[in-house]
């Protein structure tokens, strides 16, 4: 029964495409044997690592690992209490210093943004809407399913305009509006305050994940070291906003390279959640080590932060510039470090991995269904603990693909 069921997985067209690439390639998996800065063993091959979400290099910063031991002898490996029964106090320092650096109202922690979609999309969108970006995480998408399953409407929307129409007919409020901010695929940045200004203007709410944005975007400055702006304090930040009619939720697994992940809301809606979300009643915490490294994290984006995301644009403003300079299509618009580099519709990409493989490059490869059919590919990230040398032998491989005709070419793609 259970090879049936098995088999049955196999066949449906939600999976197969993954399952396929499992199958077929070396990029699922894959046992990494040991590390060296961004460089990866994997058996007898040695590959750079393009496919880390450690944006600012935190996993490798010497004060960050430090941080961990004198943490571990004082409250041992894991509270394993549901944050409901006790916290370390590490909570509370945490939830404070990240009100703080987000300029939020509150904030309240749970080990992961999955778990804060399944468990809180559905405690805000009651018997309610939800209006869904048709390009948001997997993860949004499943927590918004759950709430359907609960009583709430789901519908999608694809474009500005089309979300327009929606909040202009009759739906059952609460209304609550979901989209990533930083794209984890096209790397692009929503102009939120649009968003926002619809939503508020039809009294939804606007609910975000920035999972990929929270230490890499922040707030604009005149003493901004890049673009990506200071203090990575995310996308409501990034755009001059506030936090009215937003719940903000992100990660620390991405930039902070820790596990725990975050809302930030109200204090008023924090003690509701604190009585309704499952993770906070139910759940096992984030493990010491990572409450060590994400307020040790807070100490190295205080104190260097800015410096890291000045060379993190650099090095992907390095990658852009090559990539655009030989007509490649990249829907990456917004010079963030996620790069996706969809193949040509002719090619496979079974094919390409390998090669991608052999020129000693891991990356996370990207199949439908979780890009669009014409943006199959892979994607590269770049992180601040990559180096200038690294960037070349990336750029050289590109070029290579781009003269065997492997990419879509960016004129093609724009006049389709
Ligand atoms: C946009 C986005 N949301 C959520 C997640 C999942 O985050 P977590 O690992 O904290 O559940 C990811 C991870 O890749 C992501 O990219």
């Amino acid at each position: 029964m259970l090879n049936h069921l098995a088999a049955a997985v196999d066949s449906d067209p939600r999976f197969s495409g993954i399952a396929h690439l499992r199958a077929s390639t070396r990029y699922y998996d894959a046992v990494i044997d040991e590390i060296d800065g961004r460089r990866i063993r994997v058996g007898e091959h040695w590959l750079t690592d393009w496919a880390s979400c450690n944006y600012l290099g935190f996993d490798l910063e010497p004060q960050i690992i430090d941080s961990v031991e004198g943490e571990l002898r004082r409250w041992g490996t894991h509270p394993s209490w549901s944050r409901m029964l006790g916290n370390p106090a590490l909570y509370p320092r945490i939830e404070e210093r990240l009100a703080d650096l987000l300029g939020a109202p509150d904030t309240l922690v749970l080990p992961t943004i999955t778990q804060i979609h399944l468990s809180v999309i559905p405690i805000l969108a009651q018997q309610g809407t939800l209006l869904v970006d048709a390009r948001a995480h997997k993860t949004i998408w499943d927590g918004c399913v759950h709430a359907r399953g609960l009583g709430a409407t789901l519908k999608r929307f694809k474009t500005l305009d089309e979300l327009a129409s929606l909040l202009a007919t009759d739906l059952p409020g609460p209304v609550l509006v979901c989209m990533d901010g930083v794209n984890s695929m096209t790397g692009n940045i929503p102009r939120i305050g649009r968003y926002l200004d619809l939503c508020r203007s039809h009294g939804a709410v606007l609910y975000v994940d920035d999972a990929h944005g929270f230490g890499v975007i922040g707030s604009r400055s005149e003493e901004e070291t890049s673009p990506y702006g200071t203090g990575g304090d995310s996308i409501v930040r990034h755009f001059g906003e506030s936090y009215d009619d937003v719940v903000l939720v992100g990660g620390f697994s991405k930039a902070y390279s820790s596990l725990l992940a975050f809302l930030a809301v109200p204090t008023v809606l924090k003690n509701r959640l604190k009585a309704a979300a499952a993770p906070y009643l139910y759940s096992g915490p984030s493990p010491t080590a990572s409450l060590a490294t994400v307020l040790a994290g807070f100490d190295v984006n205080a104190e260097r932060g800015d410096k890291l995301r000045a060379d993190l644009y650099r090095m992907s403003t390095r990658v852009l510039q090559h990539v655009r300079g030989l007509g490649v299509f990249t829907p990456n618009t917004d010079d963030t470090p996620i790069i996706e580099l969809p193949i040509a519709l002719d090619r496979d990409l079974v094919e390409v991995s390998e090669l991608l493989w052999r020129r000693g490059l891991f990356v996370t490869l990207a199949p439908y269904p979780g890009v669009p059919r014409d943006q199959v590919g892979f994607r590269v990230q770049v992180t601040a603990a990559n180096t200038d040398a690294q960037i070349d032998e990336l750029n050289a491989v590109i070029s290579e693909l781009a003269a065997a005709e492997v990419f879509q070419s960016a004129r093609e793609t724009s006049a389709s």
